[in-house]
């Protein structure tokens, strides 16, 4: 039998054999990608969920090596949207029947933030009729902040551990920024009871495919309920952009992006796995690829144009200059391509959350 479908068919995810699935050429990929899309079919059919995502401040404390947001980037405009304009967004959200929302920022601490998130949670249940699920974005936070916001309505909370190597997230963080901590907020998080979704970079400056293996095994390990994740991408005005010599071409780290998406959804079945807009910034059909592969979560941002722009992770993001309007139709479209549909309406929980 072929090694790949053997695999693939027995679900022996060995380091080892993850290894071998990350290095697969075609036509070995198309095994890969066509299980995968099996697999997603399989658990949700030819649906994909929306999640509005508002991109509330790029305010941030830290300093990530990587991130175009960083405190130590003077270039960013900084910008706080009013309770006012991030509510527009969740009523907009919820008229066109997206289902679910992410609330998104770089990262504060403080009372004076938790309060602000507790008190906007609540608002947005009350002037939406409970009609949307509301996951949060916001960094690591105490555990008590973090059971104060789910006690406010919010169910989902995205926190990505963006490696799961040790020694290599030192050399992305300054000293002060820890891993363990990290992991902590996430088993704290778990334990509130939040659907907890995590993720990784894919491509960076001394990652090896071995970490990548590693990467997979960690959030099939940590028994994860989402996952976002997509290729780094380099951002001119930030430490890590000295080492854009060391990374791969785009287009391999789009690939290898694309294999990671394919061989977590055969690994981790009933989980939601989102085509991430960083995706769509290394590919122009990028998100459309990843649906394809085993993504069912689509994020449109609908954060207010004026903003958008201001946000940036990393360079090329696409879709800064659109209106929600025009984000819309063109997600239906683009979803539509894939010969998936829109699940209007629905909240698209994680099943995986709800199986353990
Ligand atoms: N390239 C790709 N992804 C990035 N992120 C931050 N900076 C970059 C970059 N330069 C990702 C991180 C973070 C998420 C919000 O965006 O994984 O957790
Ligand atoms: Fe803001 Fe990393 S730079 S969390």
């Amino acid at each position: 039998m072929n090694d790949i479908l053997e695999i693939l068919q027995t679900e022996n995810f060995s380091r080892e054999n993850l290894v071998r699935l990350l290095k697969t050429n075609p036509p070995d990929q198309e095994i890969l990608f066509a299980k995968a899309a099996r697999v997603k079919e399989l658990y949700s059919g030819n649906k994909v969920y929306l999640r509005g995502l508002i991109e509330f401040s790029n305010v941030c404390r830290k300093d990530c090596y990587y991130c175009g947001i960083r405190k130590s980037n003077q270039k960013v405009e900084r910008y706080n949207l009013t309770g006012r304009q991030i509510l527009d967004a969740a009523r907009y959200a919820a008229e066109k029947r997206f289902g679910s929302l992410v609330l998104q920022s770089g990262e504060s601490k403080g009372k004076a933030f938790t309060k602000r998130i507790s008190t906007l949670l609540k608002k947005i249940h009350q002037k939406t009729n409970n009609t949307l699920q509301i996951t949060l974005s916001c960094g690591e936070q105490t555990a008590e902040t973090y059971k104060e916001w789910f006690e406010n309505g919010a169910k989902r909370y995205l926190l990505r551990i963006e490696t799961s190597n040790q020694s290599l997230y030192r050399k992305l963080h300054p000293e002060n920024h820890s891993f363990s901590e990290r992991v902590n907020c996430l088993y704290d998080l778990k334990k509130y009871g939040y659907q907890v979704g995590t993720g990784v970079m894919i491509g960076l400056p001394f990652q090896t495919i071995v970490d990548l293996a590693g990467d997979l095994l960690w959030m099939q390990q940590f028994d994860v309920d989402m996952v976002g994740m997509g290729p780094y991408l380099e951002h001119a005005d930030t430490p890590l952009f000295a080492e854009r010599d060391r990374v791969l071409p785009l287009k391999d780290r789009f690939e290898l992006s694309l294999k990671m998406i394919a061989i977590l959804r055969v690994m981790m079945k009933d989980i939601n796995l989102a085509a991430s807009t960083a995706m769509q910034a290394a590919d122009k059909l990028g998100r459309e690829k990843a649906i394809k592969v085993g993504a069912n979560v689509f994020m449109p941002n609908i954060t207010p144009g004026v903003y958008r722009d201001q946000y940036k992770l990393y360079e090329n993001k696409p879709c800064t200059e659109e209106t929600p309007e025009d984000c819309l139709s063109c997600i239906s479209v683009r979803i539509g391509l894939t010969g998936n549909e829109v699940a209007l309406g629905e909240w698209g929980d994680s099943i995986h959350y709800y199986s353990r």
